[in-house]
Parts: C-alpha cells; sequence; structure tokens
C-alpha cells in the first residue's frame, strides 16, 4: 500500500538515528539518562535557535493537544481554533466538552480573517497550526498580527508542524510574549513519526503551567536516542525535506496543469479540490493500493468533501499516483 494519508515521510529515519537507538537500547532498564538528556536539550537548543530554558520535550506532539484542553478545562477558559483545523481537534473538544468558537477560513483559498481572530481572541486560548493542517496554506505571517492576539488572549499555542517544509518560524517571539507556546514535532520532517516525539518553545510561564500536569519521565530512551542522532545528521533532514519539497511542486505542477484547483502548499502534502465529491475516487485509489484522506469521510469535515489531502512521497510514487488519479477521475 501507498501511503499517502497520515502525512508521514516517505524516507526511513536517518543512519544516524539506527545507531544511537542501538548504542542507547541497553540503558531501557533506566528511567532517566541524565547525560543523554542534556545533549538532546543542547542539540535542541542548537537546532531551534532558543536558549534550552525555553524548551520542553513530549512523547509526541499530539500529547500536548490534549495537554492544552487540560489547561483550557482548569483556567475556566475557552478555546478559539479555525475551521477546517487538524481533525483529530473535533471529537477531543467534544469528549473534553471544552467551550470553543471558530474562526472560519475563507471557503476558497482558505486563508485566515485576522480580525475576526482578534475579536474572539479576549481571554480565551488561541490553537493556530502554521502552515494548517488540512489545507496546508501559512495561515499567520506578520508577527504584529500575532503580538495583537497575543496582548488579548489568555494563551497561544502555535502548532509548527510543518515548520521545515514552510520556513517560517515565530519561535523568536516566544522570549517576548510570556503566554506563546509553540509547537514542535519530529514526525514530519526528521522521518521519525513513529517514535512519538514533539516539543515546545515556551515562557518558563507556560512551561510551567504545563509541566505541573505531567508525570515527567515521558519520552523513551530509544526515542530521545532517536532524536539526538537525527539532530546530529543535519544533512540528511534537509536533503529528506528538499525532495519533498521538490516533489511536492512537481506534484501541484501536474495535477494543476491536468485542471485540478490545488492549494499553494507549505507543507509535505497537498490539498486537491476534485470538484466532485472525493469518497468514490479515494475509495478507486485504495483499490489501487493508494491511500489517502478524503474529507468526505470526516464527520466534522464532510463540507469540504470535493477535498482529498495527499501526502507527498518519493517521485516515482507521486507520478505513480498522479495517474492513476487521473485514470479514476475519468470513470
Ligand atoms: C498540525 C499537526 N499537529 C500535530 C500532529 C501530530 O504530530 P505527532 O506525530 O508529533 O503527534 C500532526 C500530524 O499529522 C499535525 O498535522
Amino acid at each position: 500500500m501507498l501511503r499517502l494519508h497520515m502525512n508521514e515521510s516517505p524516507y526511513p529515519p536517518s543512519r544516524t538515528s539506527l545507531e544511537y537507538i542501538s548504542k542507547y537500547s541497553n540503558l531501557l532498564n533506566l528511567y532517566h539518562v541524565e547525560e543523554l538528556y542534556e545533549e538532546l536539550l543542547n542539540e535542541l537548543s542548537n537546532y531551534v535557535g532558543v536558549d534550552k530554558r525555553f524548551i520542553d520535550v513530549l512523547a509526541s506532539s499530539s500529547s500536548l493537544l490534549t495537554l492544552m484542553l487540560t489547561y483550557v478545562k482548569i483556567t475556566d477558559s475557552a478555546i478559539v481554533l479555525t475551521h477546517p483545523t487538524f481533525h483529530v481537534m473535533y471529537q477531543l473538544l467534544s469528549n473534553y466538552r471544552v467551550q470553543h468558537a471558530y474562526v472560519e477560513l475563507s471557503r476558497d483559498d482558505f486563508t485566515l480573517d485576522t480580525g475576526k481572530l482578534l475579536e474572539l481572541s479576549e481571554g480565551r486560548v488561541i490553537y493556530l497550526i502554521n502552515p494548517n493542517n488540512p489545507t496546508s496554506n501559512i495561515l499567520l505571517e506578520d508577527p504584529e498580527v500575532l503580538r495583537k492576539v497575543a496582548r488579548r488572549a489568555k494563551a497561544i499555542f502555535l502548532d509548527e508542524a510543518y515548520y521545515e517544509f514552510s520556513g517560517l518560524t515565530f519561535k523568536d517571539l516566544v522570549m517576548e510574549l510570556d503566554n506563546l507556546v509553540i509547537i514542535r514535532t519530529v514526525s514530519k520532517a526528521f522521518s521519525l513519526a513513529g517514535a512519538r516525539f514533539g516539543y515546545i518553545i515556551a515562557s518558563e510561564k507556560m512551561r510551567k503551567h504545563l509541566s505541573e500536569l505531567r508525570i515527567g519521565y515521558e519520552v523513551p530512551i530509544t526515542t530521545q536516542a532517536a532524536v539526538l542522532g537525527a539532530l546530529r545528521d543535519p544533512h540528511y533532514v534537509r536533503d529528506v525535506v528538499n525532495k519533498i519539497v521538490e516533489a511536492r511542486e512537481e506534484t501541484r505542477e501536474k495535477l494543476v496543469d491536468a485542471g485540478l484547483k490545488v492549494i499553494e502548499s507549505k507543507t509535505n502534502f497537498l490539498f486537491v479540490n476534485l470538484g466532485k465529491p472525493c469518497r468514490k475516487y479515494w475509495e478507486l485509489l485504495k483499490k489501487n493500493e493508494i491511500l489517502t484522506l478524503c474529507l468526505e469521510n470526516l464527520e466534522r469535515l464532510k463540507e469540504f468533501g470535493n477535498y482529498l489531502r495527499v501526502t507527498v512521497g518519493k517521485p516515482e510514487e507521486m507520478n505513480f499516483f498522479i495517474k492513476k488519479l487521473l485514470e479514476v477521475l475519468t470513470t
């Protein structure tokens, strides 16, 4: 099966990651290896370009999303999100019974109405994905807008899961905005989705609030080792990102040439408008051993049912996908 449905990397982890996992695996009898943890924080701090005082690590960036909802609950707050947003959020909002409000993205190009966001921000917690999932575009570019939102909001959680593909980050604002939390993952650009590792960049105040809701020692030693290895092999990550960005642009161009509307992406996936409901074509692609994400299949995203979210794979995989998609669209 060709996995173009979960925004994973089509490339394996770096060799250095694998070597580090093996090097540290005989220490799995321990909860914590101080020297490994310190080296990891130092490398992360180098990579991000902020002091390690601003960084905390987590077992996946998704685990921060539930922590964020707990934070909203215990501070008697409400959360503001865009619609559409990361599909897992809709169910979580309902299961956690948190009060929430949406800023609707524009229906034609999924841009964010920053005036509306500001209006809804007062005293609330904000969750924004930049660039956004599932729409793939940048929502926020101007740091001034983020400053204005931060002045009104209780806290802002800015999910930069796709940062390496967009090159845009607001991490430096963490130094001046003590209610900003940047969320990052190694699941995409670092080819380590299965390691389950994420990290936050945030002020001491926000890190303290969030760490009070955690047990600690959550990140497995072999996962810390895998990430340390990946950070010590930056050429590999850069190479993976370059290959994905190149395949993304080529795929988009070919789909647009074939008459499809495809949002300009700054991520490792494409948001493709088939011009008709996607389920039938999603099913036909699946019969051809290609997995994609069809929004018609997602309860809260049905209104965007003409859209298929497609992860960017290797060039040959994308050529196969394009060929099959164009074939099934004519049936
Ligand atoms: C916006 C966003 N946040 C978080 C995640 C999950 O990241 P992790 O694998 O670190 O849980 C994803 C994965 O698709 C995502 O798109």
